[in-house]
């Protein structure tokens, strides 16, 4: 019998929709704008800073208070606990408290009847500012070592001597910049007071510990008393892993004060200017290598933008430290991360935490040595390629025991033939004066895992009830990305049950506690095993009543097709779950799962701080207008490592938005601030990011359909990050599109992100050195 049973059609490796699939599209899904608010409940507004650096002398609210409709006016001296939400370090506060460190930080916020008083009354605020001078270029805090936190250092073998002694040298500076993360859903928070000093807050959060812990300072109450719940995100990037606690903040501050419930939704502009950004950097290097392009030292500087605090800055520059080998042994090395301060908005969170940045600092260098030894540049990363033996350490000390990058980039070949696509690109270079084609390929290794190993562990809650039905909870948010999805899919297959009996439930620090971020891509990682675990406790029980009821052994009792089978005879999953519940087993059970395996020593750098690493390879074909600047992405074809994927149809999903995403950053999204350091691209208007018709013509997405290695859920891999990365072929194809000018014998000088004035800027620049003027 066994043998003939059909496993359930919507368990793991399957492609199923989204769960919300259909109430995005109707728009019949609740985003925290839709909810119908308590009655008397207020509407929130903020006030920014106009200045990056100043003194508050005086903050006058009183024209403000007698405003219409106006319930409270709230400035730093209002807020009762400790006005500090910093996620790692202290003093970040959510409303400034005598001084401005940024141009577009908060600092007062109004609770009002309606929304239209609380943006009215917000203008009748009157400060009166003391402006000082304000550091706002990167490289003026690099010169000035102004920090907002400890550098970060990691170094092998003797870096300065096996330079002295290389064949080639080559050193340089290049930049990149940051990237909005323009989540569709702006940031957003309910908060609603309960009996006493309870506090019940619905926010837009990645991180709903974050904003308990947060929300509990702040009023200076337990975290017992605050409750924070999230069903849904409009969208998050990262830009909601430590920010929405500010907002979260700011409404639980007014609802604290004015006794009823309080909504804060911020206007896209107040968004763009007020809340963190991805990390712009700047690198410098110097690399000693062979006559075939292998890298014998590599002394590299990476300096993060941290703005003016902290947050998650230490985290994303030692990410950005161990992505800077990207799938390439670097046998002696100096890696130096400066996490700087200056007066812009707190860089934070964006997929890839620091590993784009990483990855983009040592292609860079990469580029330029197959330039400058006139060979591929493929065939320079096939020589630094991770090895065996002594060439799998990384820097900070990790073996690569899973390395199949090689594999990827032959199953990219195959796609479509690397040799072929480069002669039809000279060919039409030949003949082609202004429009220039370009083609870069990208390997991709991506570490999985929070740096920090007391972040890799989840919880889950499940309760099976007596019709069958399911009711799944666990500490991972949905932002998306289908991580619901994918969790009731893991319950649905160890149950062997449909998947619309089981409700997966709004997160909340009430049903799971002490969560991590749904981050690091690691959501399914950690919550598919939580959830794997509570439901195998209750099969495990449910098991013992069915083995009992048919008179069988334990092992001879099969979960199948919605029925638990003993040989020929069966009862349905419903009716096993009634007579579990007559029998007093217990149907309900939390779950638990650790990571196991990592380790991180902060003194040193160093350790094993990722279980596994994913994979990925993208080639990308770019046209050049060289006269205007203008550049179209004409085909990308992809190979990712998505283990043995939870859903495919959901991980294509989020190959093809990562990968776009990545385009976005690395072409046309460009942070400009004035000398004032105010940022003047703060709507989309001004701030463009990818549409579709920016989507590469051709698209081919294919999944490497292996399993991991390591005994994650179902052999799967995580997917929310790693493929942001392949679209760093786009940038390298630009290049290559402006280095074809010099018969590819010149590296371009182009940062990221490549604009159409930058590659214009580029292309000159290219054409001077050709005629020798530049
Ligand atoms: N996909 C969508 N649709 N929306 C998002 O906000 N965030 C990304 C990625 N994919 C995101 C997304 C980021 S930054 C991460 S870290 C992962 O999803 C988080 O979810 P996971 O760990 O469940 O993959
Ligand atoms: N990505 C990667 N690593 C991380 C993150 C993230 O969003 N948050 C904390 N560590």
């Amino acid at each position: 019998m066994s043998t003939s049973l059909n496993r359930i059609a919507t368990g793991v490796h399957t492609s199923l929709s989204h769960e919300s699939a259909n109430g995005h599209v109707t728009g019949s899904a609740i985003y925290l704008d839709d909810m119908p608010l308590p009655s008397g409940a207020l509407h929130a507004a903020v006030l920014l800073s106009p200045h990056a650096h100043a003194r508050i002398k005086s903050i006058d609210v009183t024209k403000a208070e007698k405003a219409p409709g106006v319930i409270a006016v709230v400035t730093a001296q209002d807020i009762p606990g400790h006005n500090d939400i910093g996620p790692i370090g202290k003093n970040e506060p959510i409303l400034a408290p005598g001084l401005v460190e940024y141009a577009g930080q908060i600092v007062a916020a109004v609770a009002a009847r309606t929304l239209d008083q609380a943006r009215a009354a917000v203008k009748l605020i009157e400060v009166e500012y003391e402006v000082l001078p304000a550091i706002l270029d990167l490289a003026e805090a690099v010169e000035n070592k102004l920090l907002v936190a400890n550098e970060i250092h990691i170094e092998r073998g003797a870096v300065d001597d096996t330079l002295a002694a290389a064949t080639h040298r080559l050193n340089g500076e290049a930049r990149c910049g940051g990237q909005d993360h323009f989540y569709l859903e702006g940031q957003i928070a309910i908060a609603v007071p309960g009996e006493g000093i309870d506090m019940q807050v619905y926010s837009s959060t990645q991180h709903p510990t974050e904003v308990q812990h947060g929300v509990a300072h702040l009023l200076g109450v337990p975290y017992s008393q605050i409750t924070c719940e999230v069903r849904r995100m409009g969208g998050a990037f990262g830009g909601k892993e430590s920010q929405a606690t500010i907002i979260a903040g700011i409404a639980a501050v007014l609802a604290h004060h004015c006794r009823k419930p309080v909504k804060l939704r911020l206007p896209r502009d107040v968004d763009m200017l007020a809340t963190g950004k991805r990390h712009d950097f700047l690198f410098r290097y110097d690399v000693g290598f062979d006559g075939e392009g292998r890298i014998l030292a590599l002394d590299l500087l990476l300096a993060a933008n941290g703005g003016s605090v902290m947050d998650l800055t230490p985290p994303v520059l030692s990410r950005a430290l161990c992505h800077a080998d990207n799938c390439y042994y670097l046998p002696v090395v100096r890696l130096h991360g400066m996490p700087c301060k200056t007066n812009t908005v707190s860089n934070t969170a964006f997929r890839g935490f620091g590993g784009p940045q990483g990855m983009l600092a040592i292609e860079n260098v990469i580029d330029e040595i197959a330039r400058h030894l006139g060979v591929g540049v493929d065939e320079v990363r096939r020589s630094n390629f991770y090895g065996v033996g002594e060439r799998d350490v990384t820097p900070y000390g990790q073996v690569v025991h899973d390395n199949i990058i090689a594999e990827v980039m032959a199953e990219l070949d195959a796609a479509k033939n690397l040799a072929d696509w480069r002669a039809d690109i000279d060919a039409f270079n030949e003949t082609s004066p202004v429009i220039k084609k370009g083609l870069a390929t990208m390997p991709i290794k991506f570490g999985i895992s929070f740096n920090k190993p007391e972040l890799n562990q989840a919880g889950s809650l499940i309760h099976v009830y007596v019709d069958g039905s399911v009711h799944l909870n666990h500490g991972g948010t949905e932002m998306g990305q289908g991580l619901y999805t994918k969790v009731a899919q893991v319950v649905a297959e160890t149950f062997q049950i449909d998947l619309d009996m089981v409700r997966v439930t709004a997160t909340s620090t009430g049903k799971v506690p002490n969560t991590s971020p749904t981050a690091a891509s690691s959501g399914s990682d950690l919550n598919g095993m939580a959830a794997l675990n509570a439901a195998t406790i209750i099969k495990e029980r449910m098991t013992k009543v069915a083995a009992k009821h048919f008179d069988v052994p334990a092992k001879d009792i099969v979960f199948a097709d919605n029925r638990i089978h003993a040989g020929n005879r069966s009862i349905s999953f419903k009716e096993l779950a009634e007579m579990s519940w007559q029998q007093r087993e217990q149907l309900s059970a939390a779950g638990y799962y650790k990571t196991p395996g990592i380790s991180w020593d902060f003194k040193t750098n160093s350790g094993t701080p990722f279980y596994y690493y994913a994979y990925g390879a993208a080639a990308s074909e770019v046209a050049v207008d060289m006269l205007t600047g203008e550049t179209r992405v004409l085909r990308t074809e992809i190979v990712h490592d998505a283990g043995k994927s939870l859903n495919p149809a959901i991980d294509l999903g989020q190959i093809e938005g990562a990968f776009v995403q990545g385009m976005g950053w690395l072409t046309c999204e460009e942070l400009v601030w004035d000398k004032e350091g105010r940022l003047r691209t703060h709507g989309p208007s001004t701030y463009k990011i990818p549409g579709s018709r920016d989507v590469p013509k051709v698209l081919n997405v294919r999944l490497l359909d292996q399993p991991n290695r390591k005994p994650t859920i179902f052999r799967s891999k995580a997917i929310g990050e790693p493929p942001f990365m392949l679209a760093i072929s786009v940038w390298l194809a630009i290049r290559d599109a402006i280095s074809s000018l010099s018969g590819h014998r010149l590296a371009a000088r182009l940062d990221a992100p490549a604009t159409n004035e930058k590659v214009l800027a580029a292309a000159e620049d290219m054409k001077a050195r050709l005629a020798g003027t530049a």
